[in-house]
């Protein structure tokens, strides 16, 4: 598994005010779609394009345009699509699909209980939005729900990694034989005993809609 840290002094600032318990809602909401497109713009570095020719006002050349089928951008509910607007204004003409997941509080197991994606994934270069990557349970479930429609180019885009979490990701995908790449704003130093990523933000949910 690839693993990209952002290292870059806007995103920092930006994970900073991120963070602070002080900053509310509209302002949280703001910063995730400025720290996704940011992180977008490292995520799509190997997204697929195809030659084409066209004419400027001064001559013909040559330039590249994104391959058919286009890439399919996979915000994990809810959290996730806070993330969304920040990627699709990158790539506007991705298409968009949903999961849903949620974990039952007693076996820790990550389960889909809502999804609009196409059936068949083949040939298609995803890319999935989560924002915490903390114990790693959702995102390996949820990138192995896409592996089983045939997606065969996985990319993760989370606001804050845990170590625990990448190493369940790198343990669970290892043999897969899919690439997976995760490109995160940082790595923080660990989880709490309730599975908070420390020093963290907090509830990522919360802090974009609210506690309902
Ligand atoms: N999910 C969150 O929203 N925050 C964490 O710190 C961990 C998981």
């Amino acid at each position: 598994m690839k693993v990209h840290v952002a290292d870059h002094p806007l995103i920092t600032h930006k994970l900073t005010v991120l963070r602070d318990e002080r900053t509310d809602s509209p302002t949280f909401r703001h910063l995730v779609e400025e720290l996704v497109t940011l992180l977008a713009y490292e995520a799509t570095r190997e997204v697929r394009t195809e030659k084409v020719s066209i004419k400027t006002p001064v001559t013909q050349t040559t330039g590249l345009k994104l391959s058919d089928p286009r890439p399919v951008v996979v915000p994990i509910l809810r959290a996730g699509l806070g993330m969304l607007e920040g990627m699709t204004r990158l790539i506007p003409t991705a298409e968009v699909g949903f999961l849903g997941m949620v974990r039952d509080e007693k076996t820790l197991k990550a389960s889909t209980y809502a999804n609009r994606l196409p059936e068949n994934l083949a040939g298609r270069q995803c890319f999935v939005l989560d924002p915490m990557l903390a114990t790693g349970g959702t995102l390996v479930a949820a990138i192995n729900f896409l592996i089983e429609r045939g997606a065969d180019d996985i990319t993760a885009i989370c606001i804050l990694s845990a170590p625990e979490g990448i190493k369940v990701l790198e343990d669970a995908f290892a043999k897969s034989g899919v690439p997976i790449t995760l490109v995160t704003g940082a790595l923080d130093e660990k989880l709490n005993e309730h599975g908070y990523i420390v020093p963290g933000l907090g509830d990522a949910g919360d802090r974009l809609y609210g506690v309902v």
